[in-house]
């Protein structure tokens, strides 16, 4: 197995994560949480999203949230958008990069944004020349990509299309695949990776995976594997989507970072300052689902001790 030597982490907890808590959390709090994500060495955090507010209350700050958090050099602040409204917002507010979804199955599409993908994907066409002429990146999430809870495994050949589109149509070249209620396994991971790489080598591939059956971390290493550059992962583990039914968080990022450490695959972030901002989140939302929260870092043994080949601590 040739695995890479360094990898992209993108944080998507105060997104992803927090749009699934019940209770609002205070806007002070979210800005403090993500300004301390921002000093753990991340590069990418999806900080918020410009949705309709009565769709996802807990993002109804998501201007304030913007406004009010320190900007850390290196570190790009992403939004969600799902329509041309969310991207001007998004464009005002400051956003590095705008994120948009795409389903890959008209049932997900509907339930997420009241709209078929065949519409959402013009919207997204819609909204590419606004970020561009406003000088921001965009990037390309296909959400159910490797498993939809109305439809199943949707066919590679229409994710294959939906990519095909975003790449030869409106130019992007950034993609992530959305493994978004866990349904997912290492093969498929590996196959549909490997599959999308022959087809599109311009592109930067990553992977956005829930962890609903205990899979994500073994899915990640299976699009490691395959050549993909990016991991979103969530702090303490939180996260799901409102508009599908049984996803559970995404992979904890700390969890992941643990793994990719041992690995010796460089993410730049530093552990012991993301799991403090774990604990943190946690305390903030009562609840974490995440390995390292319970067991923290194992103990350190001597170098000689690890066997050949080992990356070591
Ligand atoms: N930001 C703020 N307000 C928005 C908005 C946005 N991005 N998009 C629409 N609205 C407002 C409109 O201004 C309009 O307001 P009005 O009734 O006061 O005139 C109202 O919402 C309805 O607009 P419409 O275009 O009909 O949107 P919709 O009701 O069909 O909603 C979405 C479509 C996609 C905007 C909405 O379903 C949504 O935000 N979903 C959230 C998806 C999400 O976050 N999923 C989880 C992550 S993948
Ligand atoms: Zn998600």
């Amino acid at each position: 197995m040739r695995w890479p030597a360094s990898v992209t982490v993108c944080e998507v907890g105060p997104r992803d994560g927090f749009q699934m808590e019940p209770s609002f959390i205070p806007t002070p709090t979210k800005i403090a949480i993500i300004d301390l994500l921002s000093r753990t060495g991340l590069r990418e955090i999806q900080a918020t999203s410009f949705v309709r507010p009565t769709a996802v209350p807990q993002m109804r700050d998501a201007e304030e949230v913007m406004a009010g958090l320190r900007r850390e050099h290196g570190v790009l602040y992403a939004g969600l958008v799902p329509n041309e409204r969310g991207a001007e917002r998004a464009i005002a507010a400051g956003c590095d990069r705008l994120d948009v979804v795409v389903s890959a199955t008209d049932s997900h599409s509907l339930s997420n944004t009241r709209m078929p993908t065949r519409r959402a994907l013009e919207r997204v066409g819609r909204i590419v020349p606004m970020a561009r002429a406003a000088g921001r990146d965009v990037a390309i999430g296909i959400a159910v990509a490797l498993g939809c809870p109305f439809e199943g495994v949707p066919p590679y050949a229409r994710v294959e299309a939906l990519v095909g589109h975003a790449v030869e149509e409106l130019g992007l070249t950034r993609v992530s695949l959305a493994d978004t209620v866990g349904m997912a396994n290492p093969r498929q991971v590996s196959t549909t990776v490997a599959a999308l790489r022959a087809r599109f080598p311009q592109v930067a591939f990553g992977l956005h995976l829930h962890n609903t059956r205990g899979m994500a971390l073994a899915n990640a290493l299976a699009g490691l594997a395959g050549g993909v550059t990016h991991l979103d992962a969530s702090v303490a583990g939180l996260g799901g989507c409102p508009f599908a039914p049984g996803a559970a968080g995404n992979v904890a990022t700390e969890d992941l970072v643990h793994m990719l450490a041992e690995m010796g695959i460089a993410t730049h972030v530093r552990l012991d300052a993301l799991l403090e901002v774990a604990r943190r989140v946690e305390a903030v939302v009562g609840h974490a689902a995440s390995a390292l929260l319970r067991a923290g870092v194992p103990r350190r043994f001597p170098l000689a001790q690890h066997p050949a080949g080992s990356p070591g601590p």
